[in-house]
């Protein structure tokens, strides 16, 4: 699909002031008219958990977000997963929406316990759950739309959290290759796009130390979120291998892995301490799992220091490296780059430090002229999209980069929000930065993923962020709707998702 850009020009210069987005900078900030190329891939993406709903029917086993969802306090508005956008039931109606849109691709993921209950193939595979992916697969190939599968969004299934400690296990490593072996073997006559993991360092982070999300675990000395990222890379790098010796031949698809970058500005880029603090930044926060991907099977050299720190600091216990083998193994084990961006901050250096945390020892600051999602993180800053593109291009090796999610939040509010201006401005100057890297940096953009098609369930802040272009209120109120991104661009608005 070629971009009416020429539309988006009159939008940018008359509706969509790009100068309210915060310091506006008429070199660095002008809009570039143009269009994508003709094989340039427009997407839109969800996750299971997020949408499907269903969570207990058809013998679908219980994951960890099911658990952590169900315990009281853990989720703002004590808001789950149990509907969510209904898609279980639903699934037509979100491929019409698509449709609606032109969208010729859809990256969706596969709830690990609707396929296998208990995670596990010799626990028993559940035929209702196949026969589900099968056809929401066969529904978007028969709409001419292309699905990009994601592995793993986040929702273990519980028994593997009972049973092994979930990630921190390394015993994961063989159990998600089962499963993995299983969904290529099952859906890889039509997948042809696969992504293993969403966003691991959230996984682990997130999990597994402040525990803000499933399954809710508070390890602050580190070494719990340290051995997820590195039984993930591990478990990545073997469902790779596995593909490309299995698979490929006769599926002839591509497989990825999904990292989340945003993007870290100097502060003063003509001051050495900041510029080293910003990099410091993009190393020790975003490159954990694209440097070993991308760059050499280890970690990039600021993380490897903490990882020697966490040694000192816990001498009793293991504390893994990698081998040269389990180098080798996952050097090079992607067939493209999987970016989530969504947002930037600027970093310095302080004099200082602030604690004991591996940021600390670094200021990071958002500039008061950046507009702000109800997100609390998610600020606008378009030019970090070009940023950070470029960043991927130096630093890992020119890979063919998949935009797999970016996207903008709004509260939740009665009636929702469907004039939607701010959305639509937040992809517009996105898109445009996209175009700016591909046409004067020569990225080697093939995909932009809006996140998201419809609004959804936000993790642990439930139902209270909307970032769908279709609106779906949840429960007995009517479904209404959003804005479909890339008729955002001639000016539509927020829409009615299907009755
Ligand atoms: C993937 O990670 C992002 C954060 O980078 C999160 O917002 C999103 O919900 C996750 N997506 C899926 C499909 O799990
Ligand atoms: C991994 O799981 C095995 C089997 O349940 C268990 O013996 C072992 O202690 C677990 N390891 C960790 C690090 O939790
Ligand atoms: C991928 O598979 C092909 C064909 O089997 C093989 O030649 C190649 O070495 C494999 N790549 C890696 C990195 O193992
Ligand atoms: C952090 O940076 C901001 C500006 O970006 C500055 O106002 C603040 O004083 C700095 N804080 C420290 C502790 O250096």
């Amino acid at each position: 699909m070629v971009l009416p850009l020429i539309l988006c020009v009159v939008l940018s210069t008359a509706h969509c002031a790009v100068q309210d987005y915060g310091a506006y900078d008429p070199v660095r900030d002008a809009f570039l008219p143009g269009s994508f190329p003709d094989s340039f891939i427009w997407s839109t993406s969800t996750s299971a958990y997020q949408i499907e709903g269903a969570w207990n029917v058809d013998s679908k086993g219980e994951s960890i977000w099911d658990r952590f969802s169900h315990t009281p306090g853990k989720v703002d508005c004590g808001d789950t997963g149990d509907v969510a956008c209904d898609s279980y039931n639903k699934y037509r109606e979100d491929v019409q929406l698509m449709k609606a849109m032109g969208l010729k691709y859809y990256r969706f993921s596969l709830s690990w316990t609707r396929i296998l209950p208990d995670g596990t193939v010799a626990g028993g595979v559940n035929q209702d759950g196949v026969d589900y992916y099968n056809n929401v697969i066969n529904e978007l190939i028969a709409n001419d739309i292309t699905p990009m599968v994601t592995l793993y969004h986040w929702d273990l299934p519980q028994a593997l959290q009972d049973r092994y400690g979930g990630w921190v296990n390394e015993t994961m490593v063989q159990l998600y290759h089962d499963y993995v072996s299983f969904a290529f073997k099952s859906f890889g006559d039509r997948v042809k796009l696969w992504l293993t993991f969403n966003d691991s360092k959230i996984v682990c982070n997130n999990g597994y130390l402040t525990g803000q999300h499933a399954p809710g675990i508070q390890d602050r000395s580190q070494l719990s979120s340290y051995l997820c990222g590195h039984n993930i890379l591990k478990a990545h790098a073997k469902a790779w291998h596995t593909y490309n010796t299995t698979f490929r031949a006769s599926q002839d698809g591509k497989v990825g892995i999904t990292v989340s970058l945003d993007w870290a500005e100097p502060r003063d880029p003509d001051l050495p301490a900041d510029v080293a603090a910003a990099d410091y930044y993009m190393q020790v926060s975003n490159s954990q799992f694209a440097h070993p991907i991308y760059v050499n099977g280890d970690y990039p050299p600021d993380f490897k220091i903490l990882v020697q720190k966490l040694k000192q600091a816990l001498p009793d216990k293991n504390v893994p490296d990698f081998s040269d083998e389990e180098k080798a193994s996952i050097r090079g084990s992607s067939d493209f780059f999987g970016l989530n961006h969504y947002t930037s901050c600027i970093v310095g250096h302080r004099d200082t430090p602030a604690g004991k945390g591996p940021l600390d020892n670094i200021n990071i600051t958002r500039s008061p002229e950046w507009r702000r999602a109800a997100t609390d993180w998610l600020y606008a800053v378009p030019w970090g999209m070009r940023r950070v593109l470029k960043y991927i291009k130096e630093t890992f090796g020119d890979p063919e980069v998949y935009i797999t999610e970016n996207g903008w939040s709004d509260g939740d509010v009665t009636p929702p929000v469907m004039e939607d201006t701010d959305r639509i401005c937040y992809y517009m100057t996105y898109i445009d930065e996209v175009l700016k890297a591909i046409m004067y940096d020569k990225v080697k953009v093939r995909a932009y993923t809006a996140w998201s098609i419809m609004d959804n369930m936000e993790w642990e802040t439930g139902y209270t962020q909307r970032f769908g272009m279709h609106c779906h209120l949840h429960g007995p109120e009517p479904a209404s709707g959003t804005q479909a991104v890339f008729k955002v661009l001639q000016g539509h608005h927020r829409q009615q998702r299907l009755p």
